[in-house]
């Protein structure tokens, strides 16, 4: 199941190789002790009663709060380390955004209290509103979807909804480029919408003449990320916007990347009508694939009637929700994950306006640092100036060497650095993307690139095995396909699975 790697350098316990939490248990023991029973005791009579105990581990509090710190500590963290992951943008939580939303009066209030025990929460949700409009330039915004692919889905929700309002069935396509987020497509398509797909050029934009062929009256809209996956501004912008709206289409905008913009320019000056944004990566939020993260939409005036609610407004000097009229409906329970959104909120006024309207710039300056550096060991996908990440390709050593970007990927592991993002954008044949954030030294960068020159150069003699990296780590290359395949959670059945294998 696993090759290279070194099980040798797993850390000893007691002097015996680290147990399972399986092998840890004895029979009786226990990490916690419910009070004597003090009230007459009632036995559950039902068919479907379990007729065996489950077999579960038997531990001590202290067996059990060691078994899983060791298992943390042979993670990779933004904490520990440099997390390179393009597109993925895995960048330091700052502590205090994390102690205020620690605070019990908001971490343990009920999302059910009554509006007016929670003027103080109402006011996170109505000032960050007001804060991510100005920075994205739309007018109204939605924090009920939880990460970044959920504000998409939102967002074709809302086009759908006013096409049907609007009596525009028959736009039923959405554009996406083929450099897009996998999300980006599959959101469009759970909207209900066919998905179009339009090429990228040479200089890795949105190729216009094709674009133009594309558009027909059918077009319900396109949905853009800029800059786009390859870390490169759409030059041609407003033309692509001009190009949608004229033929009555809407334009999403996929803020994924507004980190690299913020406080330089705007989705809503660039023509879009709906942007979702996530907050983790322009806002240093925790990240939530999928899940407990923030993703929320803002949208112009003209849809705002169809946002999730509910969204938080001021009324006579007094917070309140309110449902907007032609709703989408929920996306989320309750407000969305409300002590995410309120260390978004604590970011941006950590940094005030000044350090939001710097933030994209340093993000960019340290990936343009860091390409120049990288792309001297390894050619960058596009010549082009890049925005906050960057795309190489090792095709070339693919051909020469046989070196594959996933091989480059687990070699950089044993330097102590996350690997980029390998094979994203799909268009670029054994990609590897960068992304620096802005929080990282020049120091740090300066590491990297010095790993990956003497990696490069390691992974190129004759005498090495390449599925032998990542060498000095307990754990080398598990087999990704059969777990994916072949999901199995219970200990029994992995041990078959092991023997089959
Ligand atoms: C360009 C782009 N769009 C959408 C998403 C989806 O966001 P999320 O992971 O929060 O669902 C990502 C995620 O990294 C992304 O990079």
């Amino acid at each position: 199941m696993v090759s290279g790697g070194n099980a040798s350098s797993l850390p000893l316990v007691g002097g015996k190789p680290e147990p399972t939490i399986k092998e840890l248990s004895s029979p009786g023991r226990r990490a916690s002790n419910f009070p004597k029973l003090d009230v007459p005791e009632v036995k559950i009579n039902h068919e479907s009663l379990k007729k065996e105990k489950a077999r579960l581990p038997e531990v001590s509090e202290h067996d059990l709060v060691m078994h899983y710190s060791r298992l943390a500590h042979r993670n990779f963290a933004v904490d520990l380390g440099f997390y390179p992951l393009g597109s993925c943008t895995m960048k330091y939580n700052p502590r205090f955004a994390d102690s205020i939303a620690s605070d019990s009066r908001f971490a343990n209030i009920h999302p059910s209290m009554p509006e007016e025990f929670t003027q103080g929460c109402l006011k996170v949700m109505y000032e960050i509103g007001n804060y991510l409009c100005e920075i994205t330039g739309m007018d109204y915004a939605s924090f009920q979807p939880p990460a970044g692919a959920s504000g998409e889905l939102t967002g074709l929700l809302i086009i759908k909804k006013y096409l049907e309002i609007n009596n525009l069935i028959n736009k039923t396509e959405i554009i996406v480029p083929d450099s897009a987020h996998g999300t980006n497509p599959a959101s469009a398509r759970m909207a209900g919408f066919t998905v179009v797909e339009v090429e990228t050029d040479a200089r890795g934009m949105v190729n216009i003449e094709k674009l133009k062929e594309i558009v027909n009256e059918n077009t319900a809209g396109l949905m853009l990320t800029n800059p786009n996956t390859g870390g490169l501004f759409e030059e041609e912008i407003l033309t692509i916007s001009q190009i949608i709206h004229n033929a009555g289409g809407l334009l999403y905008y996929d803020g994924a990347n507004l980190n690299a913009i913020v406080g330089t320019s705007r989705p809503g000056d660039m023509g879009f009508d709906i942007v979702h944004s996530n907050l983790h990566k322009t806002f240093a939020t925790p990240h939530g694939g999928g899940g407990p993260g923030s993703g929320p939409v803002a949208v112009k005036e003209f849809l705002k009637d169809y946002l999730p609610g509910p969204i938080a407004e001021n009324k006579d000097r007094k917070y309140n929700w309110y449902q907007p009229e032609n709703s989408i409906g929920r996306m989320h329970g309750y407000h969305g994950n409300f002590l995410v959104t309120l260390r978004a909120l604590v970011y941006m006024k950590l940094l005030g306006k000044e350090g939001l309207d710097t933030l994209g710039a340093y993000a960019v300056l340290n990936a343009r640092y860091l390409s120049s550096k990288v792309s001297k060991i390894i050619p960058l996908a596009y010549d082009e100036p890049c925005m906050h990440e960057f795309v190489t390709s090792v095709k070339d050593l693919k051909k020469s060497h046989k070196i594959k970007a996933y091989d480059v990927g687990k070699a950089l592991l044993d330097k102590g650095f996350h690997s980029p993002t390998i094979y994203f954008p799909l268009i670029v044949p054994e990609a590897l993307m960068f992304e620096p954030t802005e929080t990282q030294s020049k120091e740090t960068l300066d590491d990297l690139a010095d790993s990956l020159k003497s990696i490069i150069s390691d992974l190129q003699q004759e005498d090495i095995v390449l599925e032998d990296y990542p060498k000095n780590l307990p754990v080398g290359r598990p087999n990704e396909l059969i777990p994916a395949k072949f999901l199995t959670v219970n200990w029994g059945d992995f041990e078959l699975l092991e023997i089959t294998e």
